[in-house]
């Protein structure tokens, strides 16, 4: 497959005016992507839960132009207000799809969005909002080519999303999606996400994820800078192949719901995707002393009361608290008593595995 499929054919009968909306979800890496090569292409595959309340909800509504313009044209609002300083990156993410939607030039774009989840949470909205917006766009292509099947719209609106943020391919559809071209699914990609084509054990249908608020500051390194870091990075090569043996062996721990082997992957990947910051070179540190506190009062719960509760960490200090649902009256008790003290205000967001993006308009 090469990206030029995602080249439209050549189109006339533009239509005047439009809107879409789309409610597109978060999602949280099993298997974390940490290092790409150029045009947003993964340097390992990841494998990511979709989220359910964690979402961006956006409305594109689109004009014809008189002229086709020699800069894109368009609005962002976040939450009813103009956000300027959001501009540079949706500039970004349309120059880097435009060969893929050709006609967004001749459009005035009025963008519209806002996130289910407290703005500056530190809950990166990256992977809803550009998904959302992806989606948005992609329902003008539809109006242009009624032909476009289901299946091809998710897999290019998940290959535009990914050029906005890598993680964001994976927003489209769910409850468990890969991306990044990997010898045990046949069908990865590079290019896009796809939803995991195995059956999966029951238990991971509705894996409860509470979301722990441990500090809502801006990150002090952007991922797009990590990223960054794992070129001439020493470990590079190896982290890059464990992610794959990762997966191998979360093949078999999906099919047979065997939970401490999924535990000791996930929390792994987690402690990995932070070693790496911590050894490249400049070297950075995004947990802060909750987030220890934290991972050590799992460990702790985990050992007296043989809990599968689990946690899984981003690019920043939030943490991602993992448990199946038979258990969520358990760990609930738990994160409220013992837990939420180390979040900031006590917040933590309660969500669980979710089905994807969702067309509202
Ligand atoms: C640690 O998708 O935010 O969350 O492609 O530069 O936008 P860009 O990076 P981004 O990186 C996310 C990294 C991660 C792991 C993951 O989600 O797989």
């Amino acid at each position: 497959m090469t990206e030029s499929r995602f080249i439209p054919n050549s189109y006339d009968d533009l239509p005047t005016s439009g809107k879409s909306s789309w409610r597109s979800p978060s999602n949280i890496a099993l298997v974390k992507y940490w290092g790409k090569r150029e045009n947003q292409i993964p340097a390992n595959p990841s494998i990511s839960f979709t989220l359910n309340s964690c979402f961006t909800t956006t409305l594109v509504s689109y004009e014809k132009l008189k002229e086709k313009q020699h800069q894109f044209s368009f609005d962002f609002l976040f939450e009813g207000s103009p956000k300027e300083e959001f501009k540079p990156k949706i500039q970004t993410f349309l120059s880097r799809i435009e060969v893929y939607l050709p006609f967004l030039k001749e459009y005035h774009l009025v963008i519209e969005s806002s996130n289910s989840f407290p703005h500056s949470s530190g809950i990166a909205s990256s992977a809803s909002g550009m998904s959302a917006l992806a989606l948005c766009l992609m329902d003008i292509e539809k109006e242009l080519n009624p032909t476009v099947t289901p299946n091809f719209f998710n897999q290019k609106a998940s290959f535009l999303a990914r050029l906005g943020s890598g993680s964001a391919c994976r927003s489209i559809q769910g409850p468990l999606v890969q991306w990044g071209s990997y010898k045990g699914i046949e069908n990865s990609s590079d290019f896009y996400g796809v939803t995991y084509p195995f059956k999966t054990h029951a238990v991971f249908q509705d894996f409860c994820d509470t979301v722990l608020l441990v500090d809502k500051g801006e990150k002090t390194v952007s991922s797009t800078v990590g990223h960054g870091l794992m070129h001439h990075h020493p470990f590079a090569e190896q982290r890059f192949q464990q992610a794959h043996t990762n997966l191998d062996t979360l093949k078999a721990i999906f099919r047979s719901g065997d939970l401490d082997g999924f535990i000791q992957v996930v929390e792994s990947e987690a402690l990995t995707l932070h070693a790496m910051m911590m050894t490249s070179t400049p070297y950075f540190i995004l947990m802060k002393p909750n987030t220890l506190q934290i991972i050590n009062k799992i460990w702790a719960f985990r050992r007296e009361t043989k809990s599968h509760v689990c946690f899984t960490l981003d690019a920043g200090s939030n943490v991602h608290v993992l448990y199946p649902a038979a258990e969520k009256t358990v760990v609930l008790k738990f994160i409220k008593e013992e837990l939420a003290s180390h979040c900031q205000n006590g917040q933590f967001i309660e969500d669980q595995v979710g089905t994807g993006a969702i067309k509202l308009v």
